[in-house]
């Protein structure tokens, strides 16, 4: 770890990110509570750090974010932090930005996001990153930005727009517009909103548990697929498909899903 990366940790009060493991399942929490989980640099490495890592565990099935507390996933960049940088440092974290929560985007095990707390800016941000979201029912969420006289700087404006469409998008960040879950979902924004009572964080991990038994190359095909799509003239998407679709042809695990149908039981799928 370099000295700047030591120092961010030190001046942050810590990492800012616990991670836990449940079965093939990660669980990485935001645990910035008293902050309502805001990004420092120390916690957007971090972040860049755990996605890096995981693209090599090869146990791995699915990833849930989450921040701690009921209060927020996250409330964006840490406003505290941001008042003791210049011009210069926040330029500077952009593109640490951009590798991190890229790092989350093209990691090839699905990621969910799952919103027990409010999520703007960066927050939101980070969500957007992810392949899934989940809310609880009292959440609200926004690209809230333009009201701090800046713009979405880590992705959200390209990935809320691939989301939700150019004049939705220009509304929610042009007027820096916070929405329920009840909206955010039939925006499209958030996939579910968990039941009322019902924490997003236990919901997401019941969610996701289909996933563990899923075939890993077929998931990581689908996801790298899906993600070009939105770069793509139809064409180039198609060659892009087929590219991915060539791994699962070349994998035992579907030799596996077609012995498992014949044999009438469940597929056991390998990664490999
Ligand atoms: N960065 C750093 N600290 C933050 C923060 C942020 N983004 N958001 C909240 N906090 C801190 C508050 O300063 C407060 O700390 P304090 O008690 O030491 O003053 C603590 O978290 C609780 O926040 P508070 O504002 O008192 O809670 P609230 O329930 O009244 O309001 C929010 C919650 C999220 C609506 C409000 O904090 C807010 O609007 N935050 C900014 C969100 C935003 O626009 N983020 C985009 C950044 S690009």
């Amino acid at each position: 770890m370099g000295e700047q990366a030591k120092r961010e940790i030190e001046a942050a009060g810590g990492l800012g990110v616990r991670t836990e493991r449940r079965g093939a399942i990660a669980i990485w929490t935001i645990d910035r509570p008293e902050r309502l989980n805001a990004l420092s640099r120390a916690a957007v490495r971090e972040l860049g750090r755990l996605a890096r890592e995981a693209a090599g565990d090869r146990t791995l099935r699915a990833v849930v974010l989450t921040g701690a507390g009921d209060k927020a996933f996250c409330a964006g960049a840490d406003l505290k932090e941001r008042r003791s940088m210049d011009e210069e440092d926040v330029r500077d974290f952009l593109p640490l930005y951009r590798a991190s929560f890229g790092a989350i985007d093209r990691l090839g095990v699905p990621v969910i996001a799952a919103l027990d707390g409010v999520a703007f800016g960066g927050g939101l941000e980070l969500a957007l990153a992810c392949d899934l979201r989940v809310a609880a029912s009292h959440v609200t969420l926004g690209l809230t930005e333009t009201s701090l006289g800046i713009i979405p700087g880590a992705g959200g404006t390209q990935r809320l727009t691939r989301i939700v469409g150019e004049a939705r998008a220009k509304e929610l960040v042009l007027f820096a517009r916070r929405v329920d879950a009840a909206e955010a979902l039939a925006l499209g924004i958030v996939n579910r909103v968990a039941p009322e009572g019902t924490r997003a964080l236990d919901f997401a991990l019941a969610w996701a548990e289909p996933l563990t038994r899923a075939a890993p190359i077929a998931i990581a095909a689908a996801l790298e697929a899906i993600d070009g799509a939105g770069d793509r003239a139809l064409d180039d998407g198609l060659s892009l498909e087929a590219r991915c679709y060539e791994r699962t042809l070349a994998s035992e695990d579907r030799l596996e899903a077609l012995a498992a149908f014949a044999e009438k039981r469940a597929p056991s799928f390998k990664g490999r």
